[in-house]
């Protein structure tokens, strides 16, 4: 079978489509024909060996997929022929993957494969951060960068699924396009986001920042916050990590919360599936309906990793077998 293998840590050059052997699944594992694949952030990072996760070379790159069940252990609730979409930490790369139940989703009949690829990390990381660490409630002000990319589109739509006004942060009008597209219901552009964002909320702030940027700006991104305030930190694609001085959380009656969601997530059994089960009714509404990028065969995945790299993608990037 075709698989994406990364044989060296050199970045997207090093990801190349080889033969591997076909898996054998264990007594819990679902083995699943996969027809689209997810390219995120994580993937990149591991390409360059730069994610808290290592595995050993050669291995297989993929975290988000999606595809048909060719078979399934009794009493999982999947059989022959379901649609489904899938995460791993690593490995999803493959036109067959073994994968524990636990990590296996029904996909709605409405939902394609490439937008099922799009939804499993993404959306459950941003379900986590608004929902379980932020508390986001109906009529909130929720404040998302890098609102055109992978994580800020999800973000942008399960707050507008929670009831929350969003406001998308851009680095340009092509970009804002998208993050409206998208679903946000305002988009300022990163220069001069501060100010845009006080004239937007009438100088009262937002309640939650969705932080994925990181880097200098995220002082700027606390003055955002109105008392009661929570800053989600939830990457660093500006490269570096920032640091707080705590006195302005105290002045402001602000929190800065991680969002650690495959920690946290992957290793409690059940846990995945009730936030795929709370998304469903907002896929189900169309308030979650993941805007795709490129859509490109997987042959072409070195291209889609190098784009992301240089800061080009525009919603979520997918392959496809
Ligand atoms: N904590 C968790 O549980 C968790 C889970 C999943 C992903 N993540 C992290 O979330 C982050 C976003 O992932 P993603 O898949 O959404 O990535 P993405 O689709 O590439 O989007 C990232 C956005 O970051 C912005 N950005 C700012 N400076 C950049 C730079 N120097 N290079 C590239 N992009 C830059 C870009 O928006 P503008 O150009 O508009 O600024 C871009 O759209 C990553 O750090 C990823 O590791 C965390």
């Amino acid at each position: 079978m075709r698989s994406v293998q990364v044989t060296a840590l050199d970045g997207p050059a090093a990801v190349s489509v080889a033969d591997a052997p076909e898996p054998t699944p264990g007594p819990e594992d679902v083995l699943v024909e996969v027809r689209a694949l997810g390219v995120s952030w994580p993937d990149l990072l591991q390409t360059k060996g730069e994610y808290q996760l290592k595995p050993a070379l050669p291995f297989q790159l993929g975290v988000d997929f999606a595809g048909t069940v060719r078979s399934a252990p009794e009493g999982s609730g999947f059989s022959s022929g379901d649609h489904v979409a899938c995460v791993l930490p690593y490995g999803g790369g493959a036109e067959l993957v073994a994968v524990h139940q636990d990590s296996v989703f029904p996909l709605p009949s409405s939902t394609s494969f490439e937008q099922g690829a799009a939804l499993p990390m993404n959306y459950l990381t941003a379900e986590f951060a608004l929902g379980t660490r932020a508390g986001v409630q109906p009529g909130d002000t929720v404040l998302v960068n890098g609102a055109a990319g992978g994580v800020g589109t999800a973000s942008i739509q399960v707050a507008k699924g929670m009831g929350a006004r969003v406001v998308g942060v851009v680095s340009t009008e092509e970009k804002a396009a998208v993050a409206k597209e998208a679903g946000a219901d305002e988009t300022v552009l990163v220069d001069g986001f501060r100010d845009a964002v006080k004239e937007l909320t009438g100088g009262k702030g937002v309640d939650v920042v969705v932080d994925v940027v990181g880097g200098d700006a995220m002082t700027d991104y606390l003055r955002c916050l109105g008392p009661l305030g929570r800053l989600l930190v939830i990457g660093f694609t500006g490269g570096s990590i920032p640091q707080v001085k705590v006195n302005r959380l105290l002045l402001n009656n602000i929190d800065v919360r991680g969002v650690g969601w495959g920690a946290y997530a992957m290793v409690r059994p059940g846990f995945m599936r009730a936030q795929w089960d709370r998304l469903v009714p907002m896929i189900e509404s169309g308030a979650v309906n993941p805007p795709l990028g490129s859509v490109r065969p997987v042959d072409e995945i070195t291209a889609v990793l190098a784009d992301m790299d240089a800061r080009k993608t525009l919603g979520k990037s997918v392959v496809v077998f």
